[in-house]
């Protein structure tokens, strides 16, 4: 299935999780990936996007983020197991002409994981992504790498101008393997960022 072939990803979707479809579970590693690059939530705000069934999103509300979980399809975060932490669920495709109808604006964590492959127009949702980050603030990225998968099923996964695009206009990027995926800690430039460019 390749981004073309998607019409109405709010029912393509929706169909995959209500026939059991489920995707890679998060591992050990990735979780202890995610903890050195982004450090713990403090009560700062993370965006998960295409949370699926929100097994990221409950990560992240363990590790002290107040938390949303944003998917196009209401069905895959009705899945989700119930939490006493701060974790709330906004249905919303992100590629909308419309921004989505999120509570907060700027987020110190924005994640999306086994998503960016499925993203129709990368370029509109990066801007997207860097306008709903705060100053400083971390995307981080988990995905597929189309060129180690079977080619019937490279279309899960992106490929060398997707990174290209991915991993343009940050202040700092950080990428490791983890088998078939590749986990990317993208940081925003901040105002101090800024300024030391501007004194060298
Ligand atoms: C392969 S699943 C991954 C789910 C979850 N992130 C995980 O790691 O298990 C992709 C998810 O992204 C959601 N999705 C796809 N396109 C989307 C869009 N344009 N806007 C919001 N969510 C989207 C789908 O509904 C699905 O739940």
């Amino acid at each position: 299935m390749t981004t073309d072939e998607i019409d109405n990803p709010a029912a393509y979707w929706g169909r995959l999780w209500a026939s059991g479809r489920r995707y890679s579970p998060l591992t050990d590693a990735e979780t202890a990936l995610l903890a050195q690059y982004t450090g713990p939530g403090r009560g700062r705000l993370a965006l998960d996007i295409g949370c699926g069934d929100g097994a990221l999103t409950h990560h992240l509300a363990g590790l002290g983020y107040e938390v949303t979980g944003l998917d196009c399809t209401p069905v895959a975060p009705a899945l989700a197991e119930p939490t006493a932490g701060p974790v709330q669920y906004c249905c919303a495709d992100i590629e909308a002409t419309q921004p989505p109808p999120l509570p907060q604006r700027a987020f110190a964590l924005i994640t999306a994981r086994l998503l960016f492959a499925f993203i129709k127009d990368k370029p509109s949702f990066l801007d997207r992504v860097r306008s709903l980050l705060d100053s400083g603030g971390v995307f981080w990225v988990v995905t597929p790498m189309a060129d180690r998968l079977p080619p019937e099923h490279a279309s899960i996964g992106i490929t060398g101008l997707d990174e290209e695009l991915l991993t343009r206009r940050w202040g700092t990027v950080r990428a490791t393997d983890l088998g078939t995926l590749r986990c990317y800690a993208l940081r925003a430039w901040s105002a101090d960022d800024t300024e030391t460019r501007g004194h060298r």
